[in-house]
């Protein structure tokens, strides 16, 4: 099975948790872009709106008919469906790869359940292989890369990427994450840091893990 059929496995799988009739929330990445697919052939006039983790999701869930909600006209919802770029057992992962990771974490917070879909490439014990994305406000690039230096990483600016907000993002090398929820409340209270691509103080609730073998649980 490619990768990308993994991929494409685990979006039906998250299918099964989607209530019709109920607002939904929508990730972002290749994984949430077969999820948003399957959606639209399968759930078409039957999920009222959904509120999206980017534009792209938003562009690709209004191409398909979906009616797509700012995050104010909702208090909460059941469901947040989306990929990661690396998760561990205790759930928690690293997010922002394709750069999203603020929105997400905004909109991944008012959901009950956090519904993470991944390919088997993905399973870590500890994070930190892949670098670790911090979006931060422009003018204190120095300032935050000296305190993640400081941290024990190897901070990279990621060239010629502007995040849905305007701001740019820097990429954490070298890291080996052993207390991801400690951590992100550090890079999070570095002034100039807008969101740290951590998401272990609210980890997933359940992943679905695409693998040769079919679809993987953890958790729920
Ligand atoms: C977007 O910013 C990311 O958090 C994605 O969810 C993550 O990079 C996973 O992407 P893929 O589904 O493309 O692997």
């Amino acid at each position: 099975m490619s990768v990308d059929d993994q991929k494409r496995a685990v979006a039906e799988a998250a299918l099964e948790f989607v209530r019709p009739g109920e607002v939904l929330g929508v990730g972002t990445g290749s994984t949430a872009n077969h999820f948003i697919d399957l959606l639209g052939e399968r759930f078409a006039g039957r999920v009222p709106a959904c509120v999206s983790s980017s534009e792209a999701s938003t562009d690709r869930l209004r191409e398909l008919g979906f009616k797509v909600i700012e995050l104010a006209e909702v208090d909460s919802y059941s469901i947040y469906v989306d990929g990661a770029d690396e998760f561990e057992p205790g759930l928690a992962m690293i997010k922002g790869g394709g750069a999203a990771l603020t929105s997400e974490k905004i909109v991944s917070s008012l959901a009950e359940q956090f519904i993470c879909i991944v390919d088997a490439s993905k399973r870590v014990d500890v994070m930190g292989a892949f670098p670790l994305p911090v979006e931060i406000i422009g003018m204190a690039a120095r300032a935050v890369s000296r305190a993640l230096t400081d941290l024990g990483g190897e901070p990279v600016l990621r060239e010629g990427v502007v995040t849905d907000h305007g701001n740019p993002i820097i990429d954490v090398h070298g890291m080996r994450i052993t207390d991801p929820v400690v951590l992100e409340g550090e890079i999070e209270a570095i002034p100039g840091v807008v969101t740290c691509g951590l998401f272990a103080r609210r980890p997933a609730d359940v992943v679905l893990m695409g693998t040769d073998q079919g679809v993987q649980r953890f958790g729920g």
